[in-house]
């Protein structure tokens, strides 16, 4: 196999490192400060956040300023909820797996092949369903103001990956979610939760052999640079509960709250579209450094398929079935 690794100083040409989008906050304006772990050039969650804070800080400039900090800058995704809650940051959009401390059920989102694309992710997301899951995070006092969207999972690894047992034996970084945990254990290879600050770090260390992500994240944190292969698997959706205190959001007026309201759901509604394309630009980013895409047949898929049904039956109880029927049912014909 002919893998050509790229170098860090092409990586940085290709795409400039922003990990900021900063605002002159004025005295008298109510600042929003949103904490991201992952990139914010170059990709959805963080185009979203860049999009949203240019509005605020034009649209309802004098009143509200927003930053947004990406790149783990303040907070990884364990430490942002109490920082929320001690007034340090108003705003994040940790992944659904980072919720698993408030609920079992946005774990949903891991199970293996239940979406088939992101347009039947976006479908589910506006569904009267999914709209209730925001609820969950009310008692945690956390207010679930919408979904950001990335995209599909992709695995990789040291080791070239065609089948799910090629895997048996390695250790791949996931985060905390025992979906996924349970996902990699029917390959036979162990699991290791991590921030995912420090993925690149273990890849490069050895101290993990692989891990799963979407393009945009793969390509932002360098992951392909450390590993030998990516699977373009599509298995499981990757997806953003974007949560803000309750308690700062009662603290804005009446007009201020609706007005950032709306701001927030029209980026929202235009930069979710634009998440496939962006995904599939870092995807093209990782091939043209000449690293190893695997692409399965229609019968290897089939071969994941299989080997994962197993997590559904460990996972339907906890996640709730009618959840389950409910994402099946958003499908499009
Ligand atoms: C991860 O930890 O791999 C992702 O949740 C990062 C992100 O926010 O996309």
């Amino acid at each position: 196999m002919n893998v050509v690794k790229c170098t860090l100083a092409a990586v940085a040409l290709s795409l400039p490192l922003v990990t900021q989008v900063q605002a002159s906050c004025e005295a008298g304006e109510v600042k929003v400060v949103m904490s991201l772990v992952t990139a914010v050039k170059g990709h959805p969650k963080g185009e979203t956040a860049s999009a949203l804070a240019e509005r605020v800080n034009t649209q309802m400039n004098g009143r509200m300023c927003m930053e947004v900090y990406g790149s783990s800058e303040l907070y990884n995704d364990d430490d942002v909820f109490q920082a929320m809650l001690d007034g340090k940051v108003q705003m994040a959009a940790p992944s659904f797996s980072k919720f698993s401390a408030y609920t079992q059920k946005l774990q949903m989102f891991d199970l293996p092949f239940l979406f088939d694309d992101p347009v039947h992710a976006l479908d589910f997301l506006a569904s009267e369903g999914a709209q209730k899951l925001r609820e969950e995070v009310r008692p945690a006092g956390f207010v679930g103001m919408g979904f950001w969207s990335n995209g599909m999972k992709q695995i990789s690894s040291t080791r070239v990956l065609r089948k799910p047992s090629d895997a048996a034996g390695l250790t791949f970084r996931v985060q905390p979610s025992d979906v996924i945990e349970a996902q990699f254990n029917q390959m036979g290879a162990s699991t290791k939760r991590l921030a995912f600050s420090k993925v690149y770090g273990a890849l490069e260390s050895g101290e993990v052999q692989g891990q799963q992500n979407t393009w945009s994240n793969i390509y932002t944190k360098d992951f392909h640079t450390v590993q030998n292969g990516v699977t373009e698997s599509n298995h499981a959706y990757l997806g953003y509960l974007v949560v803000m205190p309750a308690s700062f959001l009662d603290s804005l007026s009446r007009d201020m709250r609706e007005e950032f309201v709306a701001l927030f759901e029209l980026t929202t509604h235009e930069y979710n579209r634009f998440s496939f394309e962006t995904n599939q630009l870092r995807r093209q980013d990782i091939i043209d450094e000449e690293v190893l895409v695997i692409r399965l047949t229609d019968e290897e898929k089939q071969v994941w398929r299989d080997t994962f049904t197993p997590v559904y039956d460990q996972f339907s109880n906890v996640v709730g079935q009618d959840l389950i029927d409910a994402v099946r049912a958003a499908k499009s014909e």
